[in-house]
């Protein structure tokens, strides 16, 4: 890290002297106060829910400049690689830090290619679920169950097992995606074909069957690439911060990225595409376009906890460049399947329109995100609403796991343990710290007591085998069963 000129000094109102801290400067973007002594020097830690003002770590891989609209994967803008690139370069640019020449293309596809397959017991494991289960409850299964079946490449302080793992997650996801949506369905599924592109492979495996050919549509292939490049990576969004809190303890990298996963699916973050899609929708079903101006007025009253979905962005306060993008790709898809009319898309423009020039999102800086064009490119595409944030966590595992990797990689990494401003009781009362009691509460009273274990818990069990209530109550034992 590179120091600045000038330090911070924080000053305290109440005489205490004040403290000096380093100030370290960025490439680009805003530099940086380093608080890592403030506690030890003050007695006193920062307070920052949300991480507004926050910088986790140190980071060589995407910049995002709000302000501006821009996004950088390893300095080039995301419209060059969109346009140029296909999404294995864009992975191999995340994952070593240079667009792979000629060579290095053939070997880096060919080491992903020959891992896309997954361990046959996978398929077993995948029943286990039900057939209607969410894509991405499913997913977060399927890829932590993958440090069941690929013990050489859990280690995450081993560099040959980080550089193994990430070709597998970057390999198999497709196929656990594919693979996700043809259980739901109720299809067989399709083995990866070897001699298809990464994403004309998984096309035939999502929406191929055996009884026959499966003939890859050209501008659907390029639009999901297109999909998988805009999603790559953001920097230090919720679920890239997840998987690295969650690798910093020394887990292995698949369970990191099933972290990752977990979190994506949250509406705020990756689950807007689906949110979005369902918005849009609703609104198409109370009569549409006609509906605009009465939906936005319940966006802006607080009262109603009504969003716009796929609009507003953490750190973009201008429009997100992957949308302009995204808009692009989803004109051509439309128009590619005769769907030029879809009013869903008709709807979205309106609704695009309308914010841009209403006030409430103007002095917000409210702008669409990548997700509110992303759903009806899926939709048009055949892929189900509830499988969007799933393709999205496809495209992002690169993006986690070239940043899992550059932490631990990184000389100054240590576990993330968050401090806290603690607001609950000074201390606790007798009452609290007696034995506490969970209660099985049936329809008789109780007629057995289970031997205390050692954390002080007892156990009452009775009532009706058929219908047990259970009722758990950090209450005192009062009386003592015969
Ligand atoms: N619709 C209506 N109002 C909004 C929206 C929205 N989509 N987004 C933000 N606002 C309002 C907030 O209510 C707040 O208003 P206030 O200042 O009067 O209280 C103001 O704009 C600032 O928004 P915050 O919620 O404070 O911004 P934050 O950075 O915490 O949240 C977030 C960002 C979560 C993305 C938010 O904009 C949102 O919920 N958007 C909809 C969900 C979405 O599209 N998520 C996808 C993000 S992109 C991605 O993860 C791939």
């Amino acid at each position: 890290m590179k120091l600045a000129d000038n330090k911070a000094t924080l000053s305290f109102s109440n005489g205490s002297p004040s403290v000096e801290m380093p100030v370290y400067q960025g490439s680009i973007g805003p530099d940086v106060i380093d608080i890592r002594k403030l506690y030890a020097q003050t007695g006193m830690f920062t307070y920052d829910p949300g991480f507004l003002s926050t910088a986790s770590c140190q980071s060589a891989i995407t910049y995002i400049d709000g302000d501006k609209g821009e996004l950088l994967y390893r300095g080039y803008p995301i419209e060059q690689l969109a346009v140029n690139c296909d999404f294995l370069e864009t992975c191999h640019l995340l994952l070593y830090g240079n667009l792979p020449n000629e060579t290095q293309k053939k070997d880096f596809t060919s080491r992903v290619t020959n891992h896309t397959m997954v361990n046959e017991q996978m398929q077993f494991f995948l029943r286990g679920f039900r057939r209607d289960a969410h894509p991405m409850a499913v997913l977060t299964g399927l890829v932590g169950a993958l440090s069941a079946f690929y013990h050489d490449s859990t280690d995450i302080n081993n560099p040959q097992h980080r550089e193994v793992a990430a070709i597998r997650l970057i390999a198999k996801m497709p196929t656990l995606v594919a693979m996700a949506y043809k259980y739901g369905k109720g299809e067989p599924y399709m083995y990866p074909r070897n001699d298809l592109s990464y994403a004309g492979n998984f096309l035939r495996m999502m929406f191929g069957t055996p009884c026959e050919d499966y003939v890859v549509n050209p501008v659907l292939e390029r639009a999901l690439d297109r999909i998988f490049i805009l999603h790559a990576d953001h920097e230090q969004n919720a679920s890239t911060s997840t998987v690295r809190l969650c690798g910093s303890s020394g887990t292995n990298p698949f369970a990191a990225i099933a972290a990752g996963v977990a979190c994506l699916w949250g509406p705020a973050h990756g689950g807007a595409n689906e949110a979005c899609l369902n918005m849009l929708e609703d609104i198409q079903r109370q009569g549409g376009v006609s509906k605009v101006g009465e939906f936005m007025e319940k966006v802006k009253d607080k009262n109603s906890g009504v969003k716009l979905m796929g609009f507003g962005h953490r750190v973009y306060k201008n429009y997100d460049p992957r949308a302009k993008l995204m808009q692009e790709t989803c004109n051509e898809v439309l128009k590619e399947l005769g769907l030029e009319n879809d009013p869903l898309f008709k709807l979205a423009k309106e609704l695009e329109k309308i914010a841009l020039e209403d006030d409430y999102f103007v002095s917000r800086k409210l702008y669409p995100n990548v997700d509110f064009y992303s759903g009806i490119v899926q939709r048009a595409m055949g892929i189900p609403v509830n499988l969007f944030t799933g393709i999205f966590a496809l495209a992002r595992t690169v993006g986690w796991i070239a940043q899992l990797n550059e932490m631990i990689s990184d000389p100054e990494y240590k576990i993330g343990r968050p401090r806290q401003l603690f607001t609950g009781s000074e201390r606790a009362g007798k009452r609290a710290a007696a034995i506490q009691t969970l209660i099985v509460d049936g329809p008789r009273p109780p007629t057995h007591e289970s031997p205390p274990h050692p954390g002080g818990l007892f156990l009452w069990c009775a009532g009706s085998a058929s219908r047990p209530r259970i009722v758990v109550t950090p209450v005192t034992v009062q009386r003592v069963l015969p």
